[in-house]
């Protein structure tokens, strides 16, 4: 399952599909953005991305080739986890005592869906960013509610997010959410398209490599302590996730409809069909096939 995840990114179709590190976080030595990363739980994925930046040490390492210099980064949570999610509150001690020591400014008391007002509350140093990401966005309030209901409840989550958003965003700069391609499609992001001034913003999708991060300290939560005795998450080891991106200067109209940048909802399609595929005897299916023609 796990390779048939990675053969997203390595082919080159795939990578030409794939969401690039620096277009996001941008690149040492002096070229980093201005980022926000929100509902952080933890601060496992803005660590994990300084230190594939370079700005933090990989884990029992010292060293790192570069500083954030005249860049601003903001790791952001709504609530961290209290003191009965113990692991995750020794998790998140940890993780706020690197990211601090390297310059990045973190907080929780951040709301997503009103960034202007709690950032300014909080004192955030900086009041513009080029990119303001969020890693697998939830509600994490652990209210049972009907599934049909959740996606709806998602989409305009999410859109209320980036509408509240684009107000600490800079002209050129992009809104990013993380989530599963199966999410993507069943929350209708391919039609999200949020109001920013007199016009509409346009999703672009990509691939979202998550192993790289993984491997550098990420550990994806829900944020409500659900998963406060799982050591190690696995959860995207067994999903394909996708980047949707709103760049500030975008403008939706009808034709993009159908000149999505990235990946399509078919390329989503053909992906899921190839993971059902995985691991299945691909004669066995030949002999069900002649079977059914026989009949
Ligand atoms: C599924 S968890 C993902 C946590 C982390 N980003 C990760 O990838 O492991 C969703 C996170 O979003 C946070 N959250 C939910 N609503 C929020 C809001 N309005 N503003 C900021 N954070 C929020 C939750 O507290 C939770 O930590």
């Amino acid at each position: 399952m796990l390779d048939a995840i990675r053969k997203n990114f390595e082919t080159e179709e795939g990578r030409q599909k794939s969401l690039q590190l620096r277009d996001a976080f941008g690149e040492g030595p002096d070229s980093f953005k201005d980022v926000l990363w929100v509902g952080e739980c933890t601060h496992s994925f803005s660590l994990a991305a300084g230190r594939l930046a370079g700005v933090l040490p990989f884990a029992e390492e010292t060293d790192h080739p570069f500083n954030l210099s005249q860049a601003c980064w903001c790791s952001t949570e709504l609530r961290w986890p209290r003191t009965l999610e113990k692991k995750l509150e020794l998790d998140l001690v940890q993780n706020l005592k690197l990211l601090r020591s390297r310059g990045v400014w973190c907080s929780d008391d951040i709301n997503g869906v009103k960034l202007k007002q709690t950032l300014d509350k909080a004192n955030c140093p900086h009041s513009s960013f080029d990119t303001i990401f969020w890693m697998m966005p939830y509600v994490p309030d652990r209210q049972w509610r009907p599934p049909a209901s959740i996606s709806t409840m998602m989409y305009y989550y999410i859109q209320a997010f980036l509408e509240s958003a684009a107000h600490v965003c800079k002209e050129d700069g992009q809104l990013v959410v993380v989530v599963t391609s199966a999410q993507c499609l069943s929350w209708n992001l391919y039609n999200c398209k949020p109001k920013w001034q007199d016009r509409q913003l346009q999703p672009e999708v990509w691939w979202f490599d998550v192993a790289p991060f993984e491997k550098h300290g990420y550990q994806s939560r829900f944020g409500d302590g659900r998963d406060r005795y799982v050591d190690y998450p696995v959860f995207h080891r067994l999903c394909d996730t996708v980047a949707v991106c709103w760049r500030m200067n975008s403008c939706a109209s009808p034709e993009d409809d159908v000149n999505v940048r990235g990946v399509t909802e078919e390329d989503i399609a053909a992906r899921k069909k190839l993971l059902e595929e995985v691991g299945k005897d691909p004669n066995e299916e030949t002999a069900a096939e002649v079977e059914t023609e026989g009949t």
